[in-house]
């Protein structure tokens, strides 16, 4: 959220409030004035797979442009199944565990809406990506926070048991996770997955990150633990794994109750979208495993170039495992910790945009030193960024 603290919007609803305009639209906005390399948004700055575009291409030429069936072409819905069967050996039945949305956003905010009572506590990970308090808040529910901290950012299980109270109604959890580029270990799932049984709780994974870890870093399901099938949402999305992102083509997989429940509330927020589309995301689900494994290389390569540069100019760089993302202490180079001070100026400074991270706590002052990069952009956009950042070591 890039509003001032204590900016009303006029009209606006009290549960939306604080929600008014997202950094990104800001950070961006910027870039296209000042012609900085954008290193906010997390979209790849290279294209998908041919097969996938191709496959977009045939179904719009083929008259696949009008309204698909409300859960998702059948094509898609056993992809998906295909897709989790191939990498987790999770089984789902396409036609009563399977429902496409319009991006992991809207599956988000649809198992919020359905699955919450005015009231009920979500658990979530913070920092937080932004679209999770706004889904939160939309379904009257109320958001409490358990912090990964740097510079490990691990999750510290006894916050997340005492997190836990009678109101809470889900776990929301994120792995690979934004902003951090934490990925939550086996045993960490595990513990995760024992609270979860004990305490009866619903869980809402977030997962578009899949396949985007490195240095054997291994992601892993929640649904595959002990008690979990039968109580996990599992969300993932085409848009980080085949550099899709403007297609919005998102699924979530999960028991045939759950999956009924979500469709009551997505139903009424888009009904369908990307008919076009929805084959092409199958066509990508269904790509060799060599595919997979090159996309998480050639981003792990991208990682390093990036941190390299970051590390050369003087941050303190925590490096990720997995997404999109960096994140860096500025301190060593702004003392006065300002995050988002640095942000406005960067462009002007040297040319890059980078996002603050307080965006992604309830409290600001938490993440204030704390600056997010992303390293989705071609090798050569790396290389220049790094150089302009470098700059700032000698005091540009
Ligand atoms: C953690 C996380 N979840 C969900 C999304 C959005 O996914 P989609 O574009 O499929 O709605 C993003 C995009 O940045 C993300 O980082």
């Amino acid at each position: 959220m890039a509003d001032e603290p204590g900016a009303r919007v006029p009209y606006l609803a009290d549960r939306l409030q604080g929600f008014g305009t997202t950094i990104f639209a800001e950070m961006s906005a910027l870039a296209v004035r000042t012609g900085a390399i954008n290193l906010g948004q997390g979209f790849p700055d290279y294209d998908g797979p041919p097969e996938v575009l191709d496959a977009a291409v045939a179904a719009i030429r083929t008259g696949q442009n009008q309204y698909p069936p409300g859960r998702g072409v059948p094509t898609l819905r056993e992809a998906v199944a295909r897709h989790q069967r191939r990498f987790y050996h999770l089984v789902y039945d396409p036609d009563t565990e399977v429902l496409v949305t319009a991006g992991a956003t809207e599956a988000i905010a649809a198992a919020c809406l359905a699955l919450c009572e005015p009231g009920d506590e979500v658990v979530v990970l913070e920092p937080t990506y932004d679209s999770y308090q706004a889904s939160i808040a939309m379904a009257g529910a109320v958001p409490r926070f358990v912090r990964l901290e740097p510079p490990g950012y691990r999750l510290d299980l006894d916050a997340l048991r005492a997190a836990v109270s009678d109101r809470t109604r889900l776990l929301l959890v994120n792995s690979p996770h934004n902003p951090t580029g934490t990925v939550l270990t086996r045993e960490e799932l595990a513990q995760v997955a024992a609270l979860a049984v004990e305490r009866d709780l619903l869980v809402v994974t977030d997962e578009v990150y899949e396949h985007l870890t490195f240095d054997g870093a291994e992601h892993v399901p929640l649904a595959l633990f002990p008690g979990m099938r039968e109580r996990t949402v599992t969300i993932s999305s085409g848009g980080k794994t085949f550099n899709t992102t403007g297609w919005k083509i998102g699924w979530l997989c999960s028991t045939p109750g759950l999956v009924t429940a979500i469709t009551t509330a997505k139903q009424f927020l888009t009904y369908v979208n990307g008919g076009p589309f929805q084959p092409a995301i199958a066509a990508g689900l269904d790509l060799p495993d060599d595919y997979f494994t090159g996309l998480a290389a050639g981003l792990a390569a991208q990682r390093d170039e990036l941190c390299a540069g970051l590390v050369e100019a003087g941050f303190g760089v925590f490096r990720p495992q997995g997404t999109y993302f960096v994140t860096v202490d500025i301190r060593p180079l702004r003392p006065d910790g300002d995050g988002m001070g640095f942000c406005r100026e960067l462009p002007e400074r040297v040319g890059v945009v980078a996002v603050p991270n307080q965006v992604f706590y309830a409290d600001p002052d938490a993440g204030r030193h704390l600056v997010r990069f992303s390293f989705a952009k071609r090798p050569e956009v790396l290389r220049e960024a790094a150089a302009r950042l470098a700059k700032l070591g000698a005091g540009a």
